[in-house]
């Protein structure tokens, strides 16, 4: 009877505190995931002091046929028309034959503006381009994690901030991820590539304000 008692009332009291933890952290999550879902522009910077330095610092990821560039920020002077990558951070959403990779926060772009389309920046598992493309075209290649380095101000991947501005044709730079540190040796001679000039950036999360909600009509 007595333990009967106890048992009874202390259970409302367990479940409650259980209750709010989990209330706390969910609120903790959210909170966290809408500021991993700000939107942000990439620029690159380049800390050499050559001309190609000089070149791609500055410049703003692109997007275009499927590969990821870097081009003028200003939409008219680029020499290609491509779109300003608007990108955020969420979770990748594995398939059930990749669960197990559990590759963590991916990077999707807006692609597109009318209608409005996302799509997935990766890493080519071959020859480390950066491309983007839906879950599909996307899943076995390089998804992530994706994040951003301590001070929330640059991009990094796979934790190393290891990103390769390639000229792949005159005055056209596409990004490349260094995943081996050799500075893209081997997947640039597999590609025949290795007379392309090459220059290390840092990407910069340059963050685009939400257009400011409606002010409420004030009252009289
Ligand atoms: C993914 O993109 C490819 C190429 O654009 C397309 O053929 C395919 O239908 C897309 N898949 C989904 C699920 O949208
Ligand atoms: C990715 O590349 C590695 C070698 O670099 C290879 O062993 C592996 O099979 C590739 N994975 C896929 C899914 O192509």
């Amino acid at each position: 009877m007595v333990i009967g008692l106890l048992m009874l009332s202390s259970i409302p009291a367990v479940t409650g505190v259980a209750f709010g933890v989990s209330e706390q952290r969910k609120s903790n999550q959210r909170r966290e995931d809408a500021r991993r879902m700000v939107k942000f522009n990439i620029d690159a910077q380049c800390s050499g002091d050559t001309d190609d330095d000089r070149d791609v610092h500055g410049r703003r990821v692109v997007v275009r046929d499927e590969k990821v560039y870097l081009d003028d920020p200003n939409p008219a002077k680029r020499s290609h028309p491509a779109f300003t990558s608007l990108a955020f951070y969420i979770e990748y959403p594995e398939l059930d034959e990749t669960k197990h990779l559990n590759r963590g926060l991916g990077l999707p772009t807006y692609v597109q503006a009318n209608p409005p389309l996302l799509n997935w920046i990766y890493a080519d598992n071959d020859t480390y381009e950066l491309k983007y493309g839906n879950r599909t075209q996307s899943v076995e290649h390089l998804v992530g994690p994706w994040d951003w380095t301590e001070d929330e101000k640059s991009i990094i991947l796979e934790e190393k901030s290891a990103f390769v501005a390639v000229e792949e044709e005159e005055g056209e730079w596409a990004l490349y991820f260094d995943r081996d540190g050799d500075e893209l040796a081997r997947v640039l001679e597999e590609q025949d590539m290795l007379d392309c000039a090459f220059v290390p950036v840092t990407l910069i999360r340059q963050i685009v304000e939400e257009p400011p909600a409606p002010k409420a009509q004030s009252q009289g």
